[in-house]
């Protein structure tokens, strides 16, 4: 009988963080951390990074920090090379950053468009390809990328948003299919209403009542709610697991 539980283990791998200065990608880059991971975190703001570090640090791993706009797609070229100099490998990347724009889809505009699309999904793909390089070099990695139940059920107010949300799950399939000869496993992450900063903004009172009466365990997600799936898609117990989409959404998708 195997020690089945040592698969889960995550002790010295190294994790690629992105939309990690706040939110679900700051929670993920300390819950990683305090299960034995060092990180290599970015994001667009510098000071809220070097707060994460320090948190990472309290934990004994350690945290590299990369400041950059996903929407530059030579700006991802350079976190590669900047991996390059910290490691020669990466286990993980967690693509988390995302941009949210909630209005009717008469008032969306080109801007809103272009910030939601070339964050969450143009630059979700190039961060794919540039960290899953350096994966392929090793013949080993895990790619976990942030979906929504928004792909699958959704308000008012949410298309262009949901739109990229769909596509991050069959963009997830996609890839699966195509870089599982190199050993790269490529999952998505689903949850449903995350009770972070930027939601405490927008889910507040009729939107917050509704998105409550969609969720059958009858509350908000919280960051911590997600590390359980997090660590399981980043070790190897879920080595035979590529192209998903696991929701962690209270029943939200099974009630729609
Ligand atoms: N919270 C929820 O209810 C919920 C539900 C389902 C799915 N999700 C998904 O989970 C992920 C995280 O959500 P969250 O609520 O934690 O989001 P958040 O609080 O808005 O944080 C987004 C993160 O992305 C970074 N980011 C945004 N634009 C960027 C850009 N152009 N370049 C680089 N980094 C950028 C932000 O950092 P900087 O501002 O420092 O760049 C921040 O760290 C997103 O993909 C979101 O769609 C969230």
């Amino acid at each position: 009988m195997q020690d089945h539980y040592k698969k889960f283990d995550l002790t010295g791998k190294v994790a690629v963080i992105t939309g990690a200065s706040e939110g679900i990608g700051r929670d993920m880059a300390i819950g990683l951390a305090e299960a034995g991971v060092d990180v290599i975190i970015c994001s667009r703001r510098e000071e809220k990074l070097l707060a994460v570090k320090k948190s990472v640090e309290k934990t004994g791993r350690s945290a590299e920090t990369y400041v950059l706009d996903l929407q530059q797609v030579k700006e991802i070229a350079g976190l590669r090379s900047f991996i390059k100099t910290k490691t020669d490998r990466v286990d993980i990347l967690i693509n988390n950053a995302g941009h949210a724009v909630t209005k009717p889809a008469w008032d969306i505009s080109e801007n809103d468009w272009d910030a939601m699309v070339d964050t969450g999904f143009k630059g979700l793909f190039f961060c794919c390809q540039a960290v899953g390089s350096i994966m392929r070099e090793h013949g080993y990695g895990k790619i976990i990328n942030l979906g929504s139940t928004f792909s699958k059920s959704i308000v008012p107010g949410r298309s262009v948003y949901a739109g990229i949300k769909a596509g991050i799950d069959h963009l997830t399939e996609a890839l699966a299919m195509e870089w599982a000869p190199h050993g790269i496993r490529v999952n998505a992450l689903a949850p449903t209403a995350v009770n972070t900063p930027s939601r405490q903004v927008t889910l507040q009172g009729p939107m917050l009542a509704k998105v409550l009466s969609r969720i059958p365990l009858g509350r908000l997600a919280t960051p911590d709610d997600l590390m359980g799936a997090v660590i399981y898609l980043s070790s190897e117990a879920s080595d035979f697991v590529t192209g998903q989409t696991l929701f962690v959404d209270g029943g939200w998708v099974a009630a729609s």
